[in-house]
């Protein structure tokens, strides 16, 4: 008898707790989707920006414009560093924290190469901000292929 109420007592817990489970598991489910949206948007933005850029920074006269869009890459910067990348929960967990560290590592070096680009322009160096874009644009596949997830390039 007393082992029918334990077993009652167990079923009638996790009938009660399963929503309560599931809910957070949705909730964390879309709160990592959320993330990863939003680093997709940031890098789109990057990508967007830096196509324009590799134009506008050619004519000293269009450096209004560069500015605006180093401004818009720098936000896109600051949202993209404070994300997780997806592939984050696919690396063994001995090795996520330095995952991590690695990617904020590169993400602050790009705003930082960003800062350097906005100052170049500031002082009207162009051909500065040529080599900067450059420089900006190798960043790109080497921190795809440590950091984003398969096929993307
Ligand atoms: C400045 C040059 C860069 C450009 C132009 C660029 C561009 C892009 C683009 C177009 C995407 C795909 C977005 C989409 O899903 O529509 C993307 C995704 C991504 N990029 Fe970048 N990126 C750059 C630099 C970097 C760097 C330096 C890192 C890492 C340190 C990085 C990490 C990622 C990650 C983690 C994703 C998400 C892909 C996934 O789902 O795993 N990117 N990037």
């Amino acid at each position: 008898m007393r082992k029918l109420r334990w077993t009652l007592g167990l079923v009638l817990a996790a009938v009660l707790l399963a929503p309560v489970t599931l809910n957070q598991m949705q909730s964390s489910a879309q709160a990592q989707d959320a993330g990863k949206d939003a680093l997709h948007e940031a890098m789109s933005t990057i990508d967007r920006n830096l196509r324009l850029l590799r134009r506008s920074l050619r004519d000293k006269n269009k450096n209004a414009e560069s500015l605006e869009l180093i401004a818009k890459m720098q936000e896109a910067v600051v949202v993209s560093k404070s994300a997780i990348p997806p592939r984050a929960a696919k690396v063994a967990e001995s090795e996520r924290a330095a995952f991590l560290t690695g990617y904020r590592r590169e993400m602050a070096e790009l705003l930082a190469l960003t800062a350097q680009l906005e100052l170049a322009v500031l002082a009207g160096d162009n051909d500065k901000a040529q080599e900067l874009y450059e420089k900006i644009k190798a960043t790109e596949e080497p921190g795809h292929q440590k950091y984003a997830e398969e096929g993307t390039n």
